[in-house]
């Protein structure tokens, strides 16, 4: 399988192959890309506030994080204390694995879905039937560490930044839960997060030379709880929302969150995960990492007894493991919220 990355360095290429031409669904084209409407600021946290000692300021924040999650499934995360110079190294270590050879890069193709060092392009190549462009590597970092051995210093980078990043979602978790009215420590215990399924993806998009036809990433949402998302450039990420693709940018130093399917599934529903995507464009290459934190991998994600008795609502999904699911998704064509249909009753 050809990278994207080689395809865009060919010399004087000047259209996409037909392979990569992304038919835009219905419903895709029925939405409008909107950034300037009043409704269209996407809610920022202020992560220090959560952390903070004064009863007002964190029952305060826990409030936004509620409505964030509720009428976004996305959120900015401001003042979350991870050092700057580590997330710019762990974008430039990506960059350098991107940057080695096509022959050391196969050496990571990994076989299956779950193997734990996977690196790849577009989607799922053996059901995309159309090609993404975009190359991509997924390193499983929690609770068992994996990286691949080249470049040399990615290993120490990427453990130190998944740690900075595996605590600030744990604390967004447990406001997350507070505001579902559990107790804090309510989704930590539940879902076993000591040993918590972390996962690594890093995405290079390529400049593309016709960027109106081809997509990055189609219509989808995340498995797992919260995606923690950093890039090296503001403009790609589109989020479903009032029905209208929204482009998100990002300031600097700051983290993307999204909510996940087992948000949703936990919630039984008053959370959804957000549909997002990404598309590409003809000028420069963007980097994006997307760090996944869920469940222990066997542990049965269903709805939260708490909730449904709170809400006084039937249980609108069946439980699943969080290891067959992923097994779903992830070797299932990536279709908008389709593995989240398969478990909802
Ligand atoms: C993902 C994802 C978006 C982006 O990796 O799941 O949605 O902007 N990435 O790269
Ligand atoms: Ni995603």
């Amino acid at each position: 399988m050809t990278s994207v990355k080689a395809i865009a360095e060919s010399p004087g290429l000047s259209s996409i192959p037909s392979a990569y031409n992304f038919q835009k669904n219905q419903n895709d084209q029925q939405l409008s890309i909107s950034d300037s409407l009043p409704d269209c600021s996407i809610p920022i946290i202020d992560f220090s506030l959560l952390i903070s000692s004064c009863p007002e300021q964190r029952s305060k924040i826990i409030h936004d994080l509620g409505k964030a999650c509720q009428h976004w499934g996305f959120f900015v995360v401001i003042n979350h204390g991870v050092p700057e110079s580590l997330m710019n190294s762990m974008i430039d270590t990506c960059k350098r694995f991107f940057n080695l050879t096509e022959e050391e890069k196969r050496q990571f193709e990994g076989k299956h879905v779950l193997d734990p060092i996977r690196y790849g392009t577009s989607f799922n190549t053996s059901v995309d039937k159309v090609f993404f462009w975009r190359d991509f590597l997924k390193v499983f970092v929690h609770p068992q560490f994996y990286s691949p051995t080249k470049p040399s210093e990615f290993r120490e980078i990427a453990m130190e930044y998944c740690r900075r990043i595996r605590e600030v979602a744990r604390e967004l978790l447990r406001g997350i839960s507070e505001s579902l009215g559990l107790e804090a420590s309510y989704i930590d215990k539940t879902l076993s997060l000591d040993s918590g399924f972390q996962i690594l993806t890093a995405n290079l998009y390529p400049p593309c030379p016709q960027p109106d036809l081809a997509m990055g990433m189609p219509p989808h949402s995340d498995h797992g709880l919260l995606t923690i998302l950093i890039q090296n450039e503001n403009g790609g990420l589109q989020l479903q929302h009032n029905g209208n693709w929204v482009n998100v940018n990002a300031s600097s130093n700051s983290f993307l969150v999204n909510t996940g399917d087992h948000i949703e599934i936990i919630s039984n529903g008053k959370y959804k995960s957000v549909v997002h995507r990404a598309v590409v464009n003809n000028m420069k290459t963007r980097i994006s990492l997307a760090v996944a934190h869920g469940s222990s991998l066997e542990t049965i994600v269903s709805p939260s007894q708490e909730v449904i008795d709170n809400e006084n609502q039937p249980p609108a999904y069946i439980g699943m493991k969080y290891k067959d699911y992923l097994e779903l998704q992830q070797s299932n064509q990536l279709d908008s919220k389709s593995c989240l249909d398969r478990v909802r009753i």
